[in-house]
């Protein structure tokens, strides 16, 4: 292997040191990160100066990039990457998505074909805060108490964008509206709760506080309960990676095995970051036990 790997947390998530993303990797250098970031769920590449059309091509050897819904948010020029900033245009209108994501999920979760994965780059961190927060879902099915786990065997759950919004504006402070064609494309989908990684055949938890509304075939009440108790195990602090940022990371992460959210920070710093997004496949239902 051309490059060193350290592990970042207890389980899971790993530094790959050695790798300059700025050149084309070659396709046995790549074939290595590719295994490394999969088995790892996270990778970070520290200190990258990473281009705008760099980090696109990096991103498009893992598949199609996905062009973000929220259109007003896309890098001028480069409709792949997705704006995650507090900064303002000259008119004061915000540059990007500044609450992104502060509330746990699975990138798209609520496609058809959501992210397989998802990388972003640390142009502009605060000094302190705005961390990004990882959730190891193999974990959290491995260790999901059995009569949870004989509850979720061969279910699907519902998933939409919009559904949730409510609920995480009480807790986070909203998201801009969305246009008639922005609505278009969203709609509400059903996968699997526990989905097998076609990469790696791995098993994970596929539900998410954020997109996931519901279990299907299944009474709300009894519903709302089981989806709060998968949230609360799935989120405990054994399963915790907390990606403290320094600036020039490249993050990557796979949505089927991982899930994410970002913190606050002090909203008087900068913070800008470039996402792009890779489609992924339809979710795959795990063997039932
Ligand atoms: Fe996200």
């Amino acid at each position: 292997m051309a490059f060193e790997l350290n592990r970042l947390g207890d389980r899971f998530a790993a530094e790959i040191v050695g790798v300059d993303l700025s050149q084309p990797l070659s396709d046995e250098e790549f074939g290595a990160v590719r295994e490394a970031w999969f088995e790892a769920g996270v990778v970070v590449f520290r200190d990258q100066r990473l281009a705008p059309a760099r980090q696109v091509a990096f991103s498009r050897r893992f598949g199609e990039p996905i062009v973000h819904v929220m259109s007003q948010f896309l890098l001028p020029g480069h409709p792949e990457i997705l704006l995650i900033s507090n900064k303002k245009h000259p008119d004061g209108k915000p540059m990007g998505f500044e609450d992104a994501g502060r509330y746990w999920h699975s990138d798209i979760s609520y496609d058809e074909r959501p992210a397989m994965g998802s990388h972003l780059y640390a142009v502009e961190i605060p000094p302190a805060g705005g961390d990004t927060l990882f959730a190891d879902m193999r974990h959290a099915l491995a260790t999901l108490p059995g009569d949870l786990r004989r509850r979720i065997d061969g279910r699907r759950a519902r998933h939409s964008y919009t559904r949730n919004w409510r609920r995480n504006e009480t807790v986070e402070g909203g998201r801009p509206a969305l246009g008639a064609g922005q609505r278009d494309r969203l709609r509400e989908v059903s996968h699997p709760m526990v989905r097998r990684n076609e990469d790696t055949g791995e098993e994970a938890l596929f539900v998410n506080p954020g997109f996931t509304f519901a279990v299907e075939d299944m009474g709300e009440v009894e519903s709302d309960a089981l989806l709060a108790a998968l949230f609360e195990h799935s989120t405990r602090e054994e399963s915790i990676y907390t990606h403290e940022w320094r600036p020039r990371d490249l993050l990557c992460w796979d949505n089927r095995t991982v899930m994410h959210r970002a913190t606050t920070y002090d909203p008087a710093h900068a913070r800008h970051m470039h996402r792009t997004t890779i489609a992924g496949g339809r979710p795959v239902q795990a063997a039932r036990r």
